[in-house]
């Protein structure tokens, strides 16, 4: 089995630090049943999806079929915008246990931190992505889902609750009002959106990262947002050939020997297994990498370009 390092979160419960992300296109399903089916023969043992990328099913047909103990897979999903509604919190979570096919999960985010008006909980089988993306903004304050998400950790339903896509002073609202804190804030983090403030805040917090896209989504470069080459940057592969491993196993272990989560998606076997490594870097070749940001700033998921919403993440 691969060494893969967990934290314990706030919450008491083990989190390991390599999951399999599960966010895809028109061929996520079957993609995604087979990638989590191999990931989990691999040795991943977190498995990251969210009710609106359609993959829970996949992810729980997978796990169903591979036969290793519920209690020994961590499951993160998300609540979507438009179930911000303190009433809709619950009925969200049940269909996502219903897809995943279980009767708890591990750690349940709040996707984004906007809500978007209710159009049904079929609103994914009854709207196009550009019908969704007009969907009005609703003033439902944070603290009022997250009063909900308590209540769910509360009836034994969600063990630990977080939040995905959340800025410093959101998270300071929150932690001043939360009876229960976050255990976990689900970013965007890579070379080009080191996020320091972000990283040493939580640290300070106790919230642990995980950091998404954390290769610059080079499957769908710049469809959501800027395009980012990071595979092939001059610094990654000078620190891969010093380290004797991959562009993405330094990209990844970036993360790792930062002290966050790391997510990478593959549909390719090789790379599944690839991306399961852990190996110690230096200090002076981490901040080497922090600093590369300080050139130049790229998100690969812009707000705007996948949910038609302004929120300013910076
Ligand atoms: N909370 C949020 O708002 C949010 C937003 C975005 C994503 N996420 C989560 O984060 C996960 C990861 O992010 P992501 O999928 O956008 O980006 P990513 O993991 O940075 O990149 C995925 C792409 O990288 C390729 N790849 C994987 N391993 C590689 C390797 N070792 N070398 C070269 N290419 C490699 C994959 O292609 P192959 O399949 O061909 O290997 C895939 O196209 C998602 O799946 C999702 O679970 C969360």
């Amino acid at each position: 089995m691969a060494n893969i390092p967990s934290v314990k979160l706030n919450s008491g419960y083990s989190f390991p630090l390599i999951g399999y992300g599960t966010f895809g296109g028109v061929d996520a399903p079957q993609q995604v049943y087979e990638g989590t089916k191999f990931a989990l023969k691999a040795g991943y043992r977190h498995i990251d999806t969210a009710f609106v990328y359609r993959t829970e099913d996949a992810v729980g047909k997978a796990i169903k079929e591979s036969g290793i103990p519920r209690e020994d897979i961590f499951i993160t999903t998300k609540l979507t915008e438009s179930f911000h509604r303190p009433e809709h919190v619950q009925t969200a979570l049940e269909l996502s246990l219903k897809n995943l096919g279980t009767d708890y999960v591990d750690l349940y985010l709040i996707h984004w931190p906007f809500a978007t008006e209710f159009r049904g909980f079929d609103f994914l089988d009854k709207t196009t992505r550009e019908e969704r993306q007009k969907a009005h903004r609703i003033d439902v304050p944070i603290i009022d889902t997250w009063r909900a998400m308590e209540k769910l950790v509360e009836k034994g339903l969600v063990r630990s609750i977080g939040v995905s896509n959340f800025t410093i002073p959101l998270l300071e609202d929150l932690l001043s009002k939360a009876t229960i804190p976050p255990a976990v804030n689900q970013v965007e983090l890579h070379p080009y959106l080191a996020q320091s403030d972000l990283v040493e805040y939580s640290k300070e917090k106790g919230i642990v990262l995980t950091g998404y896209a954390p290769l610059g989504n080079p499957g769908m470069i710049g469809k959501f947002g800027a395009k980012i080459e990071l595979l092939s940057q001059p610094l990654i592969l000078k620190l891969a050939e010093k380290y004797k491993k991959e562009p993405g196993q330094v990209l990844l272990n970036f993360g790792l020997n930062r002290g966050y989560a790391v997510i990478p998606k593959s549909t390719n076997k090789s790379r599944i297994e690839s991306n399961l490594v852990y190996f110690k870097m230096d200090q002076e070749d981490i901040d080497a990498i922090i600093d590369l940001d300080k050139e130049q700033t790229i998100r690969a998921f812009d707000p705007v370009t996948i949910l038609g919403h302004e929120f300013k993440l910076f």
